[in-house]
């Protein structure tokens, strides 16, 4: 009994020191308070501070475990560079050039040859000769297997860029004097200098324009941006060659142009308008 009763004192004396020592503001009232109704007051407003204390960190770590974004939206009014424009001949190399090699000659008259021979098989009335050198370079190129057009097509300038590697191209390729026609920007004459030359395996020689950010988009609208007249020789033609146009590709500076992959088409003899916006998004993380 007197263990039991030696304990609750020395809980009591633990409680009462705590008054003192700790830093909150009710509790030591509490243990000063020599009346009930003191004690009650000072109890009630502990209470009522730790329960808003409870109720305000629960809040926090919710808001914490919602991982919540802030947007931050701001306008910016300074002059862009205008985007580089790639542009490429649809006509990739120079007949003239090209048809010199022999092995290429060989492929293109296979090509026509597997051509003729295809519109005729749809036609009972047609009449076609076959010739045994032709069937057999046929063979050598995997024409035979190939019923459709457009398949012989693809599969002729795959042919055609295998036998065109390690011939010297830079004669077969277009010269941006017979190429470009007229050229404005900002309604003044283009720099000849703005104008970089690349070559693609693919697309042949092609041109791309303010590849260094020389010219500042200004205004908008076709009169202040780039105008160009082209002009391509259909005599040049090589036989896999669609149509008779230009490839032309609008991308950032920082892009690698694929201008067989990418772009649109312009056929000759139109005169085509392309507009580009441009949009730029930042992210931060807090
Ligand atoms: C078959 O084609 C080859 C190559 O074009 C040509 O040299 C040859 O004379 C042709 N043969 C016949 C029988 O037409
Ligand atoms: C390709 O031919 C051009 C002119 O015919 C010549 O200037 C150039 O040096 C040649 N390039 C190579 C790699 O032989
Ligand atoms: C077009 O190409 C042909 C064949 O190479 C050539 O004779 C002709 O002069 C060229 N035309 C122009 C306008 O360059």
């Amino acid at each position: 009994m007197g263990a039991i009763k030696n304990r609750k004192s020395i809980a009591a004396s633990h409680l009462n020191s705590y008054t003192d020592w700790t830093s909150a503001h009710g509790v030591p009232q509490i243990g000063r308070s020599r009346h009930y109704f003191c004690i009650g007051f000072w109890s009630i407003i502990s209470l009522i501070g730790l329960g808003l204390l409870i109720w305000q960190t629960t809040l926090l770590i919710l808001q914490y475990y919602s991982y919540d974004v802030a947007v931050q939206m701001s306008l910016k009014f300074d002059q862009r560079a205008f985007p580089a424009v790639t542009i490429c001949n649809l006509n990739a190399f120079k007949k003239s050039v090209i048809y010199k090699d022999e092995k290429v000659r060989r492929l293109m008259n296979t090509y026509e040859y597997t051509m003729k021979k295809m519109a005729c098989s749809a036609d009972p009335k047609c009449k076609f000769e076959t010739n045994s050198t032709m069937d057999n370079f046929q063979q050598l190129y995997h024409f035979k297997d190939l019923t459709d057009s457009a398949a012989l097509q693809s599969r002729a300038n795959r042919v055609l860029a295998l036998e065109l590697v390690g011939l010297n191209l830079s004669e077969a390729i277009v010269d941006v004097n017979d190429f470009m026609q007229g050229c404005s920007f900002d309604t003044q004459d283009c720099d000849p200098l703005h104008w970089t030359p690349f070559f693609d395996s693919i697309m042949g020689g092609c041109f791309t324009f303010n590849k260094e950010r020389q010219n500042l988009a200004m205004r908008s609208g076709p009169t202040y941006g780039l105008r160009i007249v082209l002009k391509t020789n259909i005599s040049e033609f090589i036989s896999t060659s669609d149509t008779a146009g230009f490839k032309v590709y609008v991308h950032d500076q920082g892009e690698y142009p694929f201008p067989d992959v990418f772009g649109y088409n312009v056929q000759t003899g139109s005169a085509a308008s392309l507009a580009v916006q441009y949009v730029c998004f930042f992210l931060n993380s807090f």
